[in-house]
């Protein structure tokens, strides 16, 4: 047991160093992206003026193999408004994973605002769904029944760790879809790191859906911004339905200025963040301890989940130990190179898995900091448990 002095927690800002791995949410922008959104050009973009938010959208467009985008300010409205166009006809339903953030975290807006029926399926752990068990959902013609309009899938799969979908699954569900007069909707979130690690373009890994959003805001740094793309037709109705939400926005060139620097310089930069993540895995693996554990094999992107192994630890205990710097580990020697200890912040998700969220602004030196403070607090609660 440590002593009072040497258990006492350091509060004092100046003396940590934080390393912040709850998401990619907290990604900030670079200093070129700075520039950029200074010296944009910008116009009324409510007005279709905004010249710098047209050419992030024809780019989009362009590189997705779509015929059309729209910038919007968050990935929820991008999705509740693809939501809202492909569910128009009234009485309509949406087949969506159980794990999917539309359905887990987005205040049910589909409902709430849409009218629109969310229908869960089973998510499998790396974030698709069974597709003979979704062919028993589409619905027939049945007045009891809704009509089966959309189907929503996510890629990377937040909840399931950053998980990447797999081409031929895409494809297959496709073909079902189709047959069953459904369209399908990609929550893209972190869709460009979904093409980092099959190591194909962009256009590839979207070819099979009807639209798909992808988040500016998170691994790619911007400070606000998410862009739908689809076709021509798609995007003229989410265009209108954007200003119903309170979505259209004036001189908004300057944020997406920050969106055309980071198609140009962070997503090229996407797979250092799948290089750090898997360099964090190893180390909790090469732990081998029975604390917590995690799934080197089934790692994709920049999401780890850290599993909790011991049931007398929940994750929310793990995160916040984390977090905290105790006297005793500056007596240890756990301190970066001006001498501050270490606050190491991840996400508890639920009892048994923290989320760990590497993104541009984690520096190697960083990841090395936060591998020595959880192999510390690992050893630490081993002794603890003893
Ligand atoms: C997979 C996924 N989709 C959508 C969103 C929503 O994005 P926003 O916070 O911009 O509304 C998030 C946010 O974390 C997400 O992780």
């Amino acid at each position: 047991m440590y002593s009072n002095h040497t258990s006492s927690i350091i509060t004092n800002a100046q003396d940590v160093r934080i390393v912040d791995f709850r998401s990619d949410t907290v990604s900030l922008p670079t200093a070129s992206m700075r520039r950029a959104i200074y010296e944009a050009t910008v116009g009324d973009d409510v007005y279709g003026e905004d010249p710098t938010v047209k050419e992030l959208e024809i780019r989009s467009a362009k590189m997705f193999g779509k015929e059309a985008a729209l910038f919007v300010p968050t990935g929820t409205m991008a999705n509740l408004l693809a939501v809202m166009v492909h569910c128009s006809r009234r009485g309509s339903e949406a087949i969506v994973g159980d794990k999917a953030h539309v359905f887990l975290y987005e205040q049910g807006g589909a409902a709430q605002i849409a009218g629109v029926l969310l229908n869960t399926i089973q998510n499998l752990p790396d974030g698709t769904f069974c597709l003979n068990q979704l062919k028993n959902k589409f619905r027939g013609l049945d007045v009891h029944e809704p009509h089966t309009s959309l189907v929503l899938v996510e890629n990377t799969h937040n909840m399931c760790g950053g998980k990447v979908l797999p081409l031929q699954w895409l494809e297959d569900l496709a073909k079902i879809c189709k047959e069953n007069s459904a369209k399908i909707h990609m929550d893209g979130a972190r869709v460009f790191n979904a093409a980092e690690f099959l190591n194909v373009p962009i256009s590839r890994v979207v070819r099979d859906v009807d639209s798909v959003c992808y988040c500016l805001s998170k691994g790619l740094a911007c400070p606000v911004g998410s862009v739908l793309i689809g076709t021509e037709d798609f995007i003229k109705d989410a265009h209108r339905l954007r200003k119903a939400l309170g979505g259209g926005m004036r001189q908004v060139g300057f944020l997406a200025a920050a969106g055309l620097c980071a198609l140009d310089e962070i997503v090229p930069m996407l797979k250092d963040d799948h290089v750090r993540t898997r360099q964090i895995a190893e180390s909790i693996h090469k732990l081998n301890s029975s604390l917590i554990s995690v799934d080197l094999d089934n790692l994709h992107t920049n999401i780890l989940l850290v599993q909790i192994l011991n049931n007398k630890i929940k994750s929310c205990d793990l995160s916040e130990r984390l977090a905290e710097v105790k006297m005793k580990e500056l007596d240890d020697g756990l301190v970066d190179s001006s001498g501050r200890g270490i606050s190491v912040k991840i996400s508890a998700r639920d009892w048994a898995f923290a989320r760990i969220v590497v993104y541009t602004n984690v520096t190697d030196d960083e990841v090395n900091l936060a591998i020595r403070k959880i192999a510390y607090v690992v050893e630490e609660y081993q002794q603890n448990l003893k």
